[in-house]
This record gives structure tokens, sequence and C-alpha cells, in this order.
């Protein structure tokens, strides 16, 4: 078999911050990064559209070589990743792999809290699949789990308004209700690829004995870990250190917003499914 990258697929620009933290742990291996950013935010989208839109940039992942693909998007992880690895994948490619961020940050998730109080903030889509209690369920069946759907946060990082009363407004209201929720939460997840952006406004609002828990790092090391036991398919990556970028929308705007979730320079080139 071909060596291939590993494939990135997103709704746009967040799941660059996922890549970003596969590239530091895993340096040598090829990557090949997809975002949807024609049909960006998948955030408030039904299921429907939701698994047919990913279901597409998977098959394109494929069609380029790539033998294993990782949803770098919480909502397509959601609301799509179960029925393409049950339905779809038998039939299309049955020796291929695609791996989602929900699982991988749910298995760990509970080593990181002191009291069993996790508090989570993600899109309306993730948080109404209940998708994360499910899991943490199988993982933590004792944590206490509270979630927030947050469903401006988003449209404030994708449009640069990061740093203004407006967004605090939206950050605070958000964290607010989440304690009203739980307050006795230790450990806040940020299950939202874009959500890193809005650190420093979260850390404003959020008192300070709470640790955040981005989850880039965590679903690098379970991907490090899954290549580890999965040897049939790491020996099909390639390890040539190369990053290429692809984008269903205007690759200037993708080189340059893109940059910021990355934290590097990028360019992109457009692609039509
Ligand atoms: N990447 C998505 C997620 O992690 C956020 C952006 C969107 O709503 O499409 O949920």
């Amino acid at each position: 078999m071909e060596k291939a990258p590993i494939g990135v697929f997103d709704s746009g620009f967040g799941g660059l911050t996922i890549l970003r933290e596969f590239t530091e742990l895993l340096p040598d291996y090829d990557f090949l990064y997809l975002g949807d950013n024609a049909r960006t935010p998948y955030g408030n989208r039904s299921y429907e559209s939701v698994y047919e839109f990913t279901l597409q940039g998977v098959q394109y992942l494929f069609s380029q070589g790539c033998h294993l693909v990782v949803l770098a998007c919480n909502t397509a992880s959601a609301k799509a990743l179960r029925t393409i690895q049950q339905k779809d994948l038998p039939v299309i490619a049955p020796d291929k792999r695609v791996l989602g961020v929900i699982r991988p940050t749910t298995e760990r998730i509970g080593d990181h809290s002191a009291n069993g109080h996790v508090g989570i903030v993600a899109t309306a889509g993730t948080v109404s699949s209940g998708s994360y209690l499910m899991e943490i369920q199988k993982f933590f069946p004792d944590l206490h789990v509270s979630q927030e759907a947050c469903p401006m946060w988003v449209p404030l990082v994708e449009t640069g308004e990061t740093d203004n009363p407006g967004c605090d407004y939206f950050v605070q209201k958000h964290i607010d209700q989440l304690l009203k929720k739980d307050p006795d939460i230790d450990t806040l997840l940020l299950a939202c690829t874009h959500y890193p952006l809005l650190l420093p406004v979260i850390r404003k609002f959020l008192p300070a004995h709470i640790r955040v828990l981005p989850q880039g790092k965590i679903v690098a090391e379970q991907l490090a870990d899954y290549l580890y036991r999965h040897p049939e398919i790491e020996i099909n990556c390639g390890k040539n250190g190369t990053r290429r970028f692809l984008t269903t929308d205007s690759v200037e705007r993708f080189n340059e917003f893109g940059s910021r979730f990355y934290q590097s320079h990028i360019h992109a080139m457009q692609i039509h499914f």
C-alpha cells in the first residue's frame, strides 16, 4: 500500500488548533488538512447535513490516498462519526479508519478533575447530541458532568471579535450559567475546536481555581497511542513531515484566518467536492 498523509477534517478553521498539537507531538508524520469553510459552521446544523458534509470530506481525503482520517471537529464527531464508522466504512473503505475527538477526550477527562465535577462548553449540536455524556459514562461513570451550549462563541472567533465588551458579555453569560448548574466544577473542558482562541476571555470570568482543559493535547496524545497500538495503520502513514491545507472556500481568507488558529503560516489550495 502506498504511504499517505493522515487526513484531518474540520468544518472550517477550528481543527487547525488540533492539527497544531498533532504536528507538535508527531512532527515526522505527514498531514493533509481539509476545512469545509464554504459550509461552516456545522454547530447549529441538522444531523443529516453534518453527516452528509462530513462524509463528503472523508471521501475526498480517501481519494487523496489517506488511510486514516481524524474528524478534528466536535460537531462532526458527535453527529456523523458513528454512522460513518458503522455504516459507510465497511462498504466504501473497509481497510481505512476514521477517528473523532470525543472518544479520546472522554477516555482521559476524569483524570484531570480532583473532585469529580467537570463542566463542558461546546456548540449547541455537540451538547444536544449527548455524545460527551454517553462516552464519559463508559469511562468515568461517577463523574458529575454539566454541559453548556455556547452558540455565539464560534461566530465571535470566526469574525475576530474576541477583544471587546460584546464578546465578554457572551463568554461571561455562559460561564455563569454553567456554574449555576454546578458550582463545584473544578475542571472546564473546551469541547469545541474554536474555544482555545477565547481562552484569555474565558479565564477572565472563570474562578481562578478552575482548571481549563483544551482538548488538542489530549487528542494528540491519544492519536500517538492509537498509532502505536495499530501498526497495520501506522505503517501506511507517510513520514516526511509535510503539511498540506485544503479548503472549500476562498484561499486568501483561509490563509489569513487559518494562520491564527494554526499559529503559523498556511498556504492552502481550494477544492470542490
Ligand atoms: N469545529 C466545530 C466544533 O468543534 C466548531 C465550528 C462549527 O460549528 O462548525 O464543534
